[in-house]
């Protein structure tokens, strides 16, 4: 002890010495709010079908749909994403089904904002789980077509509107699809229509899960094209700067825990709200461990969402947001 110097520099400990200390020095909290709840649409009627690489989520018809969304509206949380999984008949290259104003996701919009319109309906824009080829841009000769993928996105998108979405979300990482979008929304009168850019989206081995749940897996390739190299920090600044200025609302970056450096970055550079998405992969190897007993999947899974949160992240997709948002209240 006689050799400890005294006084002591520094106790930090102090401020950790009660719950009510900890509580009041707490600088991020979770709230329910801050979560968007994906969620998978399939046809039928009172179908709940589990995904099996994803214990705990469940594809729902549009009925079971709207009592789930109102259950997680019920607990705080503001916003669902939808996410059609749709057989391969109602598939083509040219993601035909995607702009049908009846096709799956156009109905499930219109019946959520009927049942719910206080809760935010948010459509993802992409062309994989329409295309036969599952790729998120059109394929031609075994390339992506960049301009010529942005009409079918724009109709997409406007089909979304016109159902009903408060917020489109182009996660098909074209170059200049967001103002193209921007333009096309306008022009049909949908103004108020934001747009949610998954502006920082990597080609992550961590969407596995996902594809299965919709069976969206290219079927040649990968999507190194168009999503962004895991490798690349700086790069990110320039997708976020173009969407900046081709008119999104927020910016994504996707996956998440990842990529904390990088949603630190973009949170630092611009004053749009900071979206970030947990992914399926990601909620999957917390729910795998904790079925062998490894872990404690509530406990990881609150760590997890906090430090997405503490790394500067506003909104964050994640598909325990009930479960955790149940846990807050
Ligand atoms: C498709 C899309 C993907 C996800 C959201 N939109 C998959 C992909 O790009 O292949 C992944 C979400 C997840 O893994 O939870 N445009």
């Amino acid at each position: 002890m006689d050799d400890l110097p005294f006084p002591m520099p520094d106790r930090p400990r102090r401020n950790r010495r009660s719950a009510a200390m900890r509580a009041l020095v707490r600088e991020t909290r979770l709230h329910p709010s801050d979560f968007v709840w994906p969620v998978f649409v399939v046809e039928g009627e009172g179908e709940r079908q589990p995904v099996e690489a994803m214990p705990g989520v469940e594809r729902y018809s549009i009925d079971v749909l709207v009592e789930e969304a109102r259950a997680a509206f019920d607990l705080g949380i503001p916003a669902v994403a939808l996410f059609p999984a749709l057989t391969d008949d109602l598939k083509d290259p040219l993601a035909t089904e995607s702009t049908r104003p009846d096709g799956l996701l156009q109905r499930a919009v219109r019946r959520l904002k009927l049942a719910l319109p206080e809760m935010l309906v948010i459509t993802d824009v992409a062309m994989d789980p329409y295309s036969s080829d599952g790729h998120d841009g059109l394929l031609r000769d075994g390339q992506i077509l960049n301009d010529e993928t942005l009409p079918i996105l724009a109709a997409m998108a406007v089909a979304q509107a016109e159902a009903g979405a408060d917020m489109v979300a182009p996660s098909d990482m074209m170059d200049g699809r967001v103002g193209y979008l921007r333009d096309a929304l306008d022009d049909a009168g949908h103004e108020q229509v934001g747009i949610l850019s998954y502006a920082v989206k990597y080609a992550s081995a961590l969407y596995g899960p996902f594809r299965r749940a919709l069976d969206s897996a290219p079927r040649g390739g990968d999507k190194k094209t168009y999503q962004m190299d895991p490798a690349n920090r700086a790069e990110a600044m320039r997708e976020v700067d173009a969407d900046v200025r081709e008119g999104a609302d927020m910016v994504m970056v996707k996956p998440a825990l990842a990529y904390l450096d990088v949603i630190a970055d973009v949170r630092q550079a611009v004053d749009l709200p900071v979206a970030a998405y947990h992914v399926s992969g990601e909620y999957a190897m917390v729910k795998a461990a904790a079925e062998k007993g490894w872990l404690d999947a509530d406990a990881v899974m609150a760590e997890c969402l906090l430090s997405i949160k503490r790394a500067g992240a506003t909104v964050i997709f994640t598909y325990a947001a009930r479960e955790v948002a149940a846990t807050l209240s």
